[in-house]
């Protein structure tokens, strides 16, 4: 039995929890737009084709604004083919995914659909093939009221009010040389900063992304980051990170230990912008967007990739990564380490929403589902109110491969002042020993347990399917319990748990 010990003291806080912190993401890439969110033929669907369980389900996941298009998809995409009559808009090639992209869902349609869901639209634009030029004219279609071109044009397509969308990104992975349009962070930095500034013209409080590095690893030295922010600084409100985790060689002692990756990144990333703040002597805070984070077993969960160019298929099946329970685990720690960073990641993206690499699966014609990974983060989403709470944490630690020593227990705490509930958010790495934990809540004052639920099961790899769907799920800890201004609970190896106090 590991035991660990925690502290939960209301008045250190880390900062408030932003609500953007659980959003998504949602590219035209396989199956998340088409025979995803959206199947006319389906039994489900709407006037419109977009499928009421699919959109059920999003919203008990809670997810609060969803970054689109893409992805790699977006830089090679033009805005425009998705606007107007659907027997009019053209077929394409997308060279990201080597798929036909048919359109029928373009701007409109998909803010239609948030606006069915409840969340706030998060837009991308191209700076990979296209540039100032188009990243203007898509924010004039979508966001000037009318008595222009294209805010007319908007209205005579059928959408009289303005999108109104407010955070924009810059781009996606311009790091990446598998990215369409990539070049040196330089060239990249020169673009972006211009597009900000002529954007800014149009709006001043738009809330402008422009990209960091798509991984830890190629945030090496903070390199990319110090170009782009050196040039963009005063133009842009937040730097993105992106980052997928997967267990490699049957190491899952390191596999478990990912969140603690993610916390060295955002802490260099955010150390990068503070020297680059540092040295222009500005005032201002650069927040991050963590808009790419999710497990993702990339060489296992990629499809066929389509060489012959007359072979290309529309929404093929493509990174539909089965998710475990150990992922799920692994996939809550790393929304223990964006909340443990809310003073400085203020808006995040779950990549993505449905079928690729995502929380919901669906079936043409068929069921959707809530796969592992649906259940912290419906669960954390709902909980996660108020301020992050700096818990201290003593726990046994372990030294894992990839990313040295971290400890076997894992923790954060969050505090609502208004309605006095606090809830806490626990994983257990271990992947044989149970382990209990002591939470000193002494300083909440007079609180008791309202709920405990715990994700685990015998078999860490156990997972919901099509022919499972409901296999995994989180279920009441019975162990929780509170004396003497100490709550104890058992956690089960490999799991993750939260616990609410009230
Ligand atoms: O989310 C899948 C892909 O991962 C995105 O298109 C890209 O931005 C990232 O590399």
């Amino acid at each position: 039995m590991t035991r660990a010990h925690l502290t939960i003291d209301p008045y250190f806080t880390v900062g408030t929890v932003n609500r953007r912190l659980f959003g998504s993401f949602v590219e035209h890439l396989g199956r998340g737009v088409y025979d995803g969110i959206y199947e006319p033929g389906h039994p489900t669907a709407d006037e419109n084709g977009y499928r009421e369980d699919v959109i059920a389900l999003v919203r008990e996941l809670g997810v609060t604004a969803i970054r689109y298009p893409g992805g790699n998809f977006v830089s090679g995409y033009r805005w425009e083919d998705g606007i107007g009559p659907r027997e009019q808009r053209p077929r394409r090639l997308d060279l990201a995914w080597h798929s036909i992209e048919t359109n029928e869902i373009g701007l409109d349609e998909f803010a239609a659909w948030l606006r069915k869901v409840g969340s706030e639209l998060m837009y991308a634009v191209n700076l990979g093939t296209r540039g100032v030029h188009e990243a203007l004219d898509v924010l004039e279609y979508a966001n000037v009221p009318s008595g222009t071109r294209l805010s007319d044009l908007r209205i005579a397509n059928g959408t009289p009010e303005p999108h109104d969308i407010r955070m924009w990104c810059l781009g996606n992975e311009m790091d990446g040389p598998w990215q369409l349009g990539h070049g040196t962070a330089e060239e990249y930095a020169s673009l972006a900063g211009k597009t900000a500034r002529a954007m800014r013209q149009v709006d001043p409080g738009l809330e402008l992304v422009v990209c960091g590095s798509s991984s830890a690893q190629m945030a090496t030295f903070g390199s990319w980051e110090r170009t782009v922010l050196e040039a963009t600084y005063d133009d842009v409100d937040y730097i993105s990170c992106h980052a997928y985790y997967e267990p490699k060689d049957g190491d899952y002692a390191s596999f478990l230990a990912s969140a603690a990756n993610m916390d060295r990144f955002i802490e260099s990333v955010a150390a990068t912008a503070d020297h680059v703040k540092a040295e222009r002597r500005s005032t201002k805070t650069m927040y991050i967007s963590f808009d790419e984070w999710n497990v993702w077993y990339q060489s296992r969960y990629r499809g066929e990739r389509h060489t012959r160019i007359d072979d290309w298929p529309i929404a093929p099946r493509l990174l539909e990564n089965t998710y475990s329970v150990m992922d799920a685990v692994v996939f809550g720690n790393l929304l223990i380490s964006l909340i443990r960073h809310a003073d400085r990641v203020t808006s995040a993206s779950l990549a993505q929403l449905v079928n690729v690499i995502a929380p919901i699966m669906t079936e043409p014609g068929g069921p959707a589902w809530r796969q592992t990974t649906f259940h912290p983060f419906a669960l954390t989403s709902r909980l996660a109110r108020g301020e992050a709470l700096e818990v201290k944490l003593d726990s046994p630690t372990y030294t894992s491969a990839r990313h040295g020593e971290v400890t076997v227990v894992d923790a954060v705490a969050t505090h609502d002042a208004g309605s006095g509930a606090t809830a806490v958010f626990l994983v257990n790495r271990d992947e044989e020993t149970e382990a209990e934990i002591e939470i000193d809540v002494r300083m909440l004052g007079e609180v008791a347990v309202r709920a405990a639920w715990t994700l685990s099961d015998k078999d860490p790899h156990a997972a919901n399917t099509l022919e499972q769907q409901d296999r995994v799920r989180p279920v009441a800890n019975p162990t929780a319990a509170l004396s003497d201004g100490t709550v104890t609970v058992s956690l089960p190896p490999v799991s993750w748990t939260a616990l609410t106090l009230g």
